[in-house]
């Protein structure tokens, strides 16, 4: 008896172990810490799956925006012929030609009651798509489209956006491939990136 209930409770154990372990250790590291860009050697054969997809603009939703104006507008492309055509007009586009999606970030000037704060409501949006990703395992780069005039009319006739819409950036989405290299800078709290300025009761 005292031997099966050894056993049942090291069973016990090693079940436990094999639905929590994955979980702790993930939770273990942050996830601004686990994430990373690539700029060539996604997996073009591994799509991003649709529920994933709802996840990133959701996250990119979920962002403040300047006066809550709410005037950005997303593009999520999967299809690799209206990639290449947005690459036509941008030079540093390389992450293009694997990844299986691609987040193109624009904002709305007719919508908008704060034009000059549209670029920050996207670099925000951005912001979220990347921890949403990195949360998912998935590697991104981000890639400007403004304020270069040639990546905007790429974009917008890769896309036949209204004059309306004025692309800001997009986002390259994918798994990486198996010998993909990627990079992520995270910098320290040196005296160069970081100045504190104390309270009195702490100088
Ligand atoms: C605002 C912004 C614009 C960027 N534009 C491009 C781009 O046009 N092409 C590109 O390959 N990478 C682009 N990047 C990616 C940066 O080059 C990348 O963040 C940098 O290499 C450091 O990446 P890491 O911190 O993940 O290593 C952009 C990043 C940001 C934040």
């Amino acid at each position: 008896m005292a031997r099966r209930l050894t056993y049942l409770y090291f069973a016990a154990l090693l079940l436990a172990l094999c639905v929590f372990a994955p979980a702790l250790s993930e939770d273990a590291v942050p996830v601004w810490e686990r994430r990373v860009t690539l700029h060539a050697g996604f997996d073009p054969e591994r799509p991003v799956p649709d529920e994933t997809v709802q996840h990133l603009l959701r996250a990119a939703l979920s962002m403040p925006t300047g006066g809550d104006q709410a005037a950005l507008r997303f593009h999520a492309v999967e299809d690799r012929d209206t990639m290449r055509k947005m690459q036509e007009g941008h030079p540093y586009a390389s992450a293009l030609s694997t990844s299986p999606l691609v987040i193109v970030v624009s904002g709305d000037m007719a919508d908008a009651y704060y034009p000059e704060l549209l670029e920050m409501d996207a670099g925000l949006a951005a912001g979220a798509i990347l921890m949403e990703a990195a949360d998912r395992s998935l590697a991104t780069c981000v890639l400007s489209i403004s304020p270069q005039e040639k990546r905007i009319e790429s974009v917008r006739a890769a896309l036949s956006l209204p004059e309306t819409l004025r692309p800001i950036l997009m986002v390259a989405v994918g798994y990486p491939s198996e010998d993909a290299r990627t990079s992520a800078s995270i910098r320290p709290l040196d005296d160069v990136s970081v100045t504190f300025v104390p309270g009195e009761e702490e100088q």
